[in-house]
C-alpha cells in the first residue's frame, strides 16, 4: 500500500484555542476515509491545514512521504496534487461552466486547451452536463453547481482530493447526485479525505472512518467498527445525536 497523507500528531491553535490536539490519520492510495464530529471538532480545520491553506503549530504532514513542512516544497505544487472542494459551490461565476474546468489544468498545468477540453467534456459527460457547458453557473442547480466544481478538482488529476461538507448548504432533494458522483468517483479508486454529516453515506463508501471530537481524533475504524461497535462513549454519544 501506498501513503499518500500521513499527519502525525498534528497540532493546531488559533491564538490560545487548541483546535488540533495531535491527530494521526493516514491515507493510502485509492483509500475512501470519512471524518465524522459535531461542528467545531476541528474537521475544517484539519482538512485545510492538509493542503497548506494552515500552518500547523506541532507534529508533521507528509505527502508521498515528503514533509509539508520542508522549506523547500512548493505550496502551489502541493496544491496541485491535493484538489479541495468546499460547502459553498465556489465556481467562478463569470466563466461558463466548460471555462470553470478548463482554466486550472489550461493556466496551472499550461497544458494543450484542445487536449483538455475533450477531457473537460467527457468529465461533463460523466455527471450528464455536457449540454450546459456553455451555460454561466448560476444557470445551474446548487446540486449542479457542486458536481461541476467536483469534476473542475478532478481535471487536475489531483493525488487526492479533499471534501468539507459539500452537500451542507444544498438543498435535501439534491444532496443524492452530489453523493452519487462521490460513490462513482470511490469506486473508481479517487482517494479521498470527505469531512461529513452523512452518515448512512459514511457507512456505505467510507475504508475508514474517523471520529473527531474537540479536536482529538478519538476514534478510528472500519465504518462496520465506529458505527455498530463505537469503542469511546463520546462517539456512541454523538451518533446517537445524529440518529
Ligand atoms: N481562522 C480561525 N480563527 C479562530 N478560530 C478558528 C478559525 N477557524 C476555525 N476556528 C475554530 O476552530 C474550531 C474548529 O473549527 P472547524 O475546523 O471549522 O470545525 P468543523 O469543521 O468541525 O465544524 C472552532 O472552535 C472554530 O471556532
Ligand atoms: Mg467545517
Amino acid at each position: 500500500m501506498e501513503k499518500v497523507l500521513e499527519l502525525d500528531s498534528v497540532v493546531k491553535r488559533f491564538g490560545e484555542t487548541v483546535v488540533l490536539r495531535g491527530v494521526s490519520l493516514t491515507l493510502e492510495r485509492h483509500e475512501v476515509v470519512c471524518l465524522i464530529g459535531a461542528s467545531g471538532s476541528g474537521k475544517s480545520t484539519l482538512l485545510r491545514c492538509a493542503n497548506l491553506l494552515e500552518t500547523i503549530d506541532g507534529g508533521t504532514i507528509s505527502l508521498f512521504g515528503q514533509s509539508l513542512l520542508d522549506e523547500r516544497i512548493d505550496p502551489d505544487l502541493v496544491r496541485r496534487h491535493i484538489g479541495m472542494v468546499f460547502q459553498s459551490f465556489n465556481l467562478f461565476p463569470h466563466l461558463s461552466v466548460l471555462e470553470n474546468i478548463l482554466v486550472g489544468p489550461v493556466h496551472a498545468l499550461k497544458r494543450r486547451r484542445s487536449e483538455v477540453r475533450d477531457e473537460a467534456l467527457s468529465l461533463l459527460e460523466r455527471i450528464g452536463l455536457r449540454e450546459r457547458a456553455d451555460d454561466f453557473p448560476d444557470r445551474l442547480s446548487g446540486g449542479q453547481q457542486q458536481r461541476v466544481a467536483i469534476v473542475r478538482s478532478l481535471a487536475m488529476q489531483p493525488s487526492l482530493l479533499l471534501l468539507d461538507e459539500v452537500t451542507s448548504a444544498l438543498d435535501p432533494t439534491l444532496v443524492g447526485e452530489v453523493l452519487d458522483l462521490l460513490r462513482d468517483l470511490a469506486r473508481h479508486g479517487t482517494t479521498m479525505l470527505i469531512a461529513t454529516h452523512e452518515m448512512n453515506f459514511a457507512r456505505d463508501v467510507a475504508h475508514q472512518v474517523a471520529y473527531l471530537d474537540n479536536g482529538v481524533l478519538v476514534e478510528q475504524g472500519t465504518p462496520e467498527q465506529v458505527f455498530t461497535n463505537p469503542q469511546h462513549e463520546s462517539t456512541r454519544a454523538f451518533l446517537e445525536r445524529v440518529r
